[in-house]
This record gives C-alpha cells, structure tokens and sequence, in this order.
C-alpha cells in the first residue's frame, strides 16, 4: 500500500480540503475500485491507495496526467490516470471494460497547481497570459473577453460570481479591449471597483472565479458528471462531492434531493408534488460537512468548502447515455 509520508501530507498540493471527512464518507474496503474524478496534483488518488482501492483517476488537464504519472510508477498497478472529462466518465471508463465502481469522488474547481502558475493565467495575484483554460484547449478567457458583449460578460460575473456590480466592471473591460494578460484584467476591474491599493481583500476574486467557471463550462460538466456518476455507481457504491461555490453546491443538494426523493413531502406552505415516477437512486444523503478550524488556518482554500454524499441504491439511473455517445444532460434545477 502507498505510504502518506508526513512530509507529503504537509504541502498543500498533497494534503486535499476535507481529506478525512471524503475517506469516512467513502468507506473504502481493501480491493475496491474507486474512481478520482478530478485527480490534479493526486491528494484524494494518494488517500484512496493508502486505503487499499485500485483507482482511476481522470482529469480533463494533460500536465496533471503527465505529473500523475510518477504516481503510477509508485502505485504497483493499483492507479489507472484517464485524459478526459468527468462529465464523460461513464464512456471513459466503458473504454477501459469498466462497467461499474464502488465510489467517486468530485472535488470541483482549480487545483494550487493551476493557480500558482502564471502561464496558466488562472490568478489574479500572478502576471501571465488571459488564459484560464484547464484543458488547454478551446477559447482562452481573452479570446472571450475580447468578443463577447457587456451584457453576456456582466451575466457571467453576476452569475457565477456574485459580483454585485457586474455592470460596472463589464463595462470597463470592454472599455479596456483588447486584453492579454491577467494583470491587465485585474488593474481594470481593480480600478472599475475603485479598490484602494494594499486593501485586504482584491475585488477581482470574484470575477477571476467567474471567468473560469464560464471558459470551462464547469456547471454544465458537474451536472453531467453527477448523472455519469449515477450511472455508474453500483448499488452500494458512494458518492462524494466537495464544491467551493454557492452555485456548484446548490447543483449537487438539488441532484441528490431529488435523486433520494427528497423533494416528496411538500410542506404547510408548499403541497406535496405527485409522487416521483422513478426510484430513488441515492439514499437519503449525509448531512452537509465543513472544514473544521483548524483546517480553515492551515488552508484558508478550505474557508469555502463544502462536501455532500450519499449511497447508491439499487434502482436504475434516471439518465441514459444516447445513442450518439453525447451524455444525456438532464436538467437538475438550482
Ligand atoms: C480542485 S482540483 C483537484 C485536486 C485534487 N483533489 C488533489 O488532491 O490534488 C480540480 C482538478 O479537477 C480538474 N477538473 C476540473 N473540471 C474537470 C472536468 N470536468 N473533468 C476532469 N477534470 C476536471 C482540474 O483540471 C483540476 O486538476
């Protein structure tokens, strides 16, 4: 089994958010699959092997499969590292002759890794090019900021970033075209928000966050890797979800409200819905759990963390994947 040195447990790239509160959830048994599906630098990967499961680890960035692969060589046959999307993980893993596993864990967002390097253009406390693709592929934050309308760039800010005065700050972006580099981006939303220089906390957080989410379609692939993971799970097999977003959160409790027929009983305000036509194929799901304290000082990333799991039932999933290899990307309201 792989040993967790206290050294790697210490650096962040290793020492995942919520690492022991994901393993409880997960109740690996020695000789289980398990799948990663969002592996980057392999702290949960690292986690899942020490517990005894072979895993599969998938993530959609070709540098996070090229630095997994020493921890192939160290895993003895026990780490299978996919290229690919989560929101295709079914297919990835029918691919392989995998038809179903005992777990799967989603832990969403940008990984330190991404962050701390300025050519990935992912922060706004680095200088590098408007990038903000995890993929390495497709259109670049630039290439979008540069053609997209006010309106368009002020939704994505509101939307996925709460930034309450999207308004202002798409209008001095557009103002700003055309835009190649992170600091340039930063300055004008720095400016349009008048942030005093030195001030805590940096206004263009919640716009960098925005950004990212749009440019990598994140809420459409966590809808559809929800659904995958329901296709795949086998009854019995557990599901873990840790998001860093209000939204991406919202998407998961709906899924696995409505999944465990938790929407059924209505209240004294709201009538009961007619009762759901299919099964439930999650159990009743574990209560929301947070970083504790001390984590929270020891990675302030951690602040905004949030897990939610739940157990596969035996029913069938409600999604399909269609003929044409598409997944079936089933509205999950939030
Ligand atoms: C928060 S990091 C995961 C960190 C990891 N748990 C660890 O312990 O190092 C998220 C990773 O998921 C990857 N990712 C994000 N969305 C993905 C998707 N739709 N499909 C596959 N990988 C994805 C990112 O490229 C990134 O490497």
């Amino acid at each position: 089994m792989i040993d967790l040195s206290p050294q790697l447990s210490r650096d962040p790239r290793h020492d995942p958010v919520l690492r022991d509160e994901v393993l409880a959830a997960l109740a690996i048994a020695p000789g289980e699959r398990h799948v990663d599906a969002t592996f980057g630098a392999g702290g949960y990967t690292r986690a899942m092997l020490a517990a005894g499961a072979d895993v599969i680890a998938c993530d959609r960035d070709p540098d996070a499969i090229a630095e997994g692969q020493a921890l192939v060589a160290e895993a003895d046959g026990r780490l299978t590292l996919v290229h690919g999307r989560f929101g295709e993980i079914d297919r990835l893993l029918a691919e392989r002759g995998i038809d179903a596993v005992d777990g799967i864990t989603f832990d969403i967002g940008v990984s330190s890794m991404q962050l701390d390097r300025d050519e990935r253009g992912f922060s706004f406390q680095k200088d590098g090019p408007l990038d903000m693709r995890m993929a390495q592929e497709g259109e670049s934050a630039a290439d979008w900021l540069n053609r997209a309308d006010e309106t368009e760039i002020a939704d994505v800010l509101y939307h996925y970033g709460d930034e309450r005065q999207s308004r202002r700050v798409a209008r001095a972006i557009v103002a700003a075209r055309p835009l190649a580099r992170t600091a340039e981006l930063a300055t004008v939303i720095r400016k349009a928000l008048r942030h005093p220089p030195g001030a805590p906390k940096d206004p263009s957080t919640k716009s960098f966050q925005a950004i990212r989410i749009h440019i990598n379609g994140e809420l459409d692939e966590l809808v559809a890797g929800l659904a995958a993971a329901e296709r795949v799970l086998r009854p019995g097999g557990r599901l873990a979800v840790v998001s860093f977003h209000s939204t991406e959160d919202r998407i998961v409790k709906n899924f696995l409200r409505e999944r465990s027929g938790g929407d059924a009983a209505g209240s004294r305000h709201r009538p009961a819905p007619t009762p759901p036509a299919r099964a439930a194929t999650f159990e009743t799901p574990a209560r929301k759990v947070r970083p504790g304290k001390a984590e929270e000082a020891r990675n302030p990333r951690a602040r905004s963390a949030t897990l939610r799991s739940a157990v596969r039932s035996g029913a069938p999933a409600w999604s399909v994947r269609s003929a044409d290899d598409s997944t079936d990307r089933e509205a999950i309201s939030c």
